[in-house]
């Protein structure tokens, strides 16, 4: 857990983009067992007043919202930054998780799915990636965590337009983690495997290789403080990607996946 805010206020002050995803609502629920300030932002107001409910009836100190269609609004990031680092009388945690699968096939015949994959996964969670870390650098303190793919470490023909995204969201992740190391504040990507959210619904669950938002989540919060710059989440898919970049690409040209 981070130091005591300034203002005798909760320890934790945090930011959640994407908050209605199922890894962020995980995530959100862990920190507010530990009594947290939150915002989450998110595109259905509805929904968002929801989620705060239930995130102050399992103790949350304090829960903003703000209805924001994350892509639309990341020019403004830094001024949404300042705004809810006001909101919060601070700022400790970052956390970048909205994402948008889309289809590879259609990504290909379709410039506009193309762009949004890119937009979403990547071009847009660098730009509220940055306006965080910015915070953090002069405070000296804090984290931002963005959650990436292990699509993002081998490009294949299912869904390269998503890991290519996601591979560049992880490598800007990296950069920034180097950046920001001087100053005692840090950054981290969380790279998941295949996690059983609403994003995978059109794919067969179920098995080892499955793991369960909560999983994933206790990854990203235990991110936030501590750990290397990249996590796998879970940690075997670590090993898993070392093999699948390892392949040949005389092997791996022969494989469908
Ligand atoms: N599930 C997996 O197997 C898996 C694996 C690796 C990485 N990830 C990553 O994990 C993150 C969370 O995904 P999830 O699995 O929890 O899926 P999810 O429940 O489908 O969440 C995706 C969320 O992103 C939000 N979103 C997309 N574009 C947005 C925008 N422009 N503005 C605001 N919100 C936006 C969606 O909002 P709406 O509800 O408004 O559509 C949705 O709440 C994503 O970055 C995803 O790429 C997931």
């Amino acid at each position: 857990m981070t130091e005591t805010g300034q203002s005798g206020g909760p320890s934790n002050r945090v930011v959640i983009l994407g908050a209605l995803s199922a890894i962020a609502i995980a995530t959100a629920r862990i920190y507010a067992t530990e009594r947290a300030a939150l915002v989450l932002a998110g595109r259905n107001a509805e929904r968002l007043r929801a989620l705060a409910d239930d995130l102050r009836a399992r103790g949350a100190s304090q829960v903003e919202i703000a209805a924001v269609d994350l892509e639309a609004a990341a020019a403004d990031a830094p001024k949404h930054m300042a705004d809810w680092k006001t909101k919060l009388g601070g700022l400790d945690h970052v956390h970048v998780i909205y994402g948008y699968l889309g289809e590879q096939a259609k990504a290909s015949a379709d410039p506009a799915e193309l762009a949004r994959i890119v937009s979403s996964n990547y071009a847009t969670a660098v730009q509220w990636c940055e306006a965080a870390a910015n915070i953090m650098r002069v405070q000296k303190r804090g984290s931002v965590v963005a959650v990436s793919s292990v699509a993002g470490d081998r490009g294949r023909q299912s869904n390269y337009a998503y890991g290519s995204a996601k591979g560049g969201l992880a490598l800007y992740m990296q950069g920034l983690a180097h950046s920001l190391a001087p100053t005692g504040a840090r950054a981290a990507v969380v790279k998941p495997g295949f996690v059983d959210t609403p994003m995978t619904d059109r794919m067969k669950k179920g098995g080892p290789l499955w793991a369960s938002p909560d999983k994933v989540a206790r990854i990203i919060r235990r991110s936030a403080d501590r750990g290397g710059p990249i996590q796998y989440a879970p940690g075997m898919w670590r090993l898993i990607m070392l093999m699948i970049r390892s392949v040949p690409t005389f092997v791996f040209h022969k494989t469908k996946v």
